[in-house]
């Protein structure tokens, strides 16, 4: 078994990413896949946040239509939605959580308070942050960069559905080159879409590195938390 090279590490599933093959919803089968991946990271002693997104669930705007801020808090109800789930399946595996959200609603979950988040994760306990950052405007990309600023994550892991960052779209260029390692001046330079710019800028300004993989591969989540070489590292190198 791998050793852990971070103590404690910000997860960002996105909304899609639980809904599996299926695309929208949440797929159960799939949440609780990733949850025993996560549980492995607790088993290792590990401490875990995780912000979830909410885009399986709903994706803002209908067309652009809607008000951009109804849209938005539409966006992290919907999230709340995707932390309970996990949270349940994380339970069910005997792994302690707990669910803090940035919209306050104390009959379901605690409201985040980062000294109590803080004090959740040495005891061994995954944090599932919900709302984002409780604004509108802001990413739930973002928010795993704030959060993980806030209770001094080591890393971000960015789960995606790209196994790491391209210079071009590989589904449309068979030629795209996949990176390595860049640095987040090069993200945000050359526009490559890793996070949303906020996210990106608040990550390069308190030196939080990202490291994007696939999630679809079985054992990536260990991997990229126990610092073997998969999918991409940003950084300020
Ligand atoms: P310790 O400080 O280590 O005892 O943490 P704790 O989370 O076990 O203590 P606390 O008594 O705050 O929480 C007990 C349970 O109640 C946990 O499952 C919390 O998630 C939950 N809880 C705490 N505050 C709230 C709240 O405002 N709303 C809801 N819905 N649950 C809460």
């Amino acid at each position: 078994m791998s050793e852990p090279k971070y103590k404690r590490i910000m997860l960002k599933l996105s909304g899609e990413s639980l809904a599996g093959e299926k695309g929208y919803g949440i797929d159960f089968d799939v949440v609780n896949r990733i949850s025993s991946e996560i549980k492995e990271l607790v088993d290792l002693g590990i401490e875990v946040g995780a912000v979830v997104g909410g885009g399986n669930i709903w994706r803002g705007r209908n067309g652009g239509e809607m008000d951009r801020t109804t849209a938005d808090y539409m966006g992290m109800l919907a999230t709340c939605i995707n932390a309970m789930a996990l949270q349940d399946s994380l339970e069910s595996m005997g792994v302690v959580t707990r669910v803090q959200t940035a919209i306050e609603m104390r009959e379901i979950a605690e409201p985040f308070i980062r000294r109590k988040a803080m004090r959740h994760l040495e005891k061994g306990r995954v944090v599932i942050f919900a709302s984002g950052t409780g604004n509108p405007y802001f990413s739930t990309d973002t928010a795993a960069a704030l959060r993980a600023a806030e209770i001094e994550a080591d890393v971000i892991l960015l789960a995606k559905k790209i196994d790491g960052v391209y210079d071009s779209d590989p589904n449309i260029n068979k030629n795209a080159k996949k990176y390595d390692k860049l640095t987040f001046q090069e993200v945000l330079e050359k526009d490559l879409k890793v996070m949303d710019s906020t996210a990106t800028s608040l990550c390069k300004d308190n030196n939080i590195p990202i490291i994007v993989f696939a999630l679809d591969e079985v054992g990536n989540i260990r991997k990229a938390a126990c610092g073997e070489k998969i999918g991409t590292i940003v950084g300020n190198f």
